[in-house]
């Protein structure tokens, strides 16, 4: 039987280790198009999927990774994050960083544990599948709520087909590389990475489980009589 949604999404999480079982297009195919299933604006369905497997995925990775170890100067061509980030939000992003880093055994202090995992996001995490998000240049904020909708969507049908998956904002920081590596035409802006696969279950990094806030600090409820809930 197929869990109903809600434990799709309760289950779901980062996924930063794969096995090295491949994904069949077939199945890749059908989650690009539950991604493309998400509500858009006037229905303009803004961004596209770049998927890269074999090859066309280490040819870019190896890429990514050599401009890091050499500490080629970041390239972003959009803020992901405010800056600078207030001081509640840098909160809630170090409680995500030391939840990762504390999985894995790399202490506060070890910086270079820290920026070899960091690197890790280039590797699209050893996934057999990395997919490149990109939109178009012209669109408007709106847009990018629309094409946050896909990649939840996407991720939901990774999640309900066995798989795991995560964003890689982290891509943007490379965006130009990724452009000019990909060929993407001028009008494309790179947005984030995705990697797919299925999930290494036993591996530490995808054992911890990030927090969210709670209900209260994010609604509002007005008109409703008390005993509603
Ligand atoms: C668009 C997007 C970009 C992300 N970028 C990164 C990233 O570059 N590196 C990373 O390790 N995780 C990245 N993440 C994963 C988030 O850190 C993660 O979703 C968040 O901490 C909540 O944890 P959960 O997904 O396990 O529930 C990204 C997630 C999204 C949706």
């Amino acid at each position: 039987m197929q869990p109903d949604l809600e434990q799709i999404i309760m289950n779901r999480r980062s996924i930063r280790a794969y096995t090295q079982a491949r994904v069949d297009r077939a199945t890749i195919e059908r989650i690009c198009k539950a991604a493309r299933q998400a509500p858009s604006g006037a229905n303009l369905q803004p961004g596209a999927f770049h998927i890269l497997t074999g090859e066309a995925l280490s040819a870019l990775t190896d890429k990514l990774l050599q401009a890091a170890d050499r500490g080629e100067p970041e390239d972003a061509e959009y803020s992901y994050f405010p800056t600078p980030m207030p001081p509640g939000l840098k909160d809630r992003q170090r409680k995500a960083g030391y939840a990762l880093y504390d999985s894995l055994g790399i202490t506060r202090r070890d910086i270079a544990g820290r920026r070899a995992q960091f690197a890790r996001n280039y590797a699209f995490f050893d996934a057999p599948v990395g997919i490149v998000v990109t939109i178009d240049r012209g669109m408007g904020k709106g847009c990018f709520m629309d094409l946050g909708m896909a990649l939840m969507s996407f991720l939901l049908a990774a999640e309900a087909s066995g798989l795991g998956a995560t964003g890689i904002g982290a891509l943007a920081n490379y965006s130009r590389l990724v452009h000019a590596h990909l060929n993407l035409p001028e009008t494309e802006l790179v947005v984030c990475g995705i990697a797919l696969g299925h999930p290494d279950r036993a591996a530490p990094v995808n054992q911890f489980r990030t927090e969210r806030e709670p209900l209260e600090s994010f609604t509002s409820f007005r008109g409703f009589d008390v005993d509603d809930a």
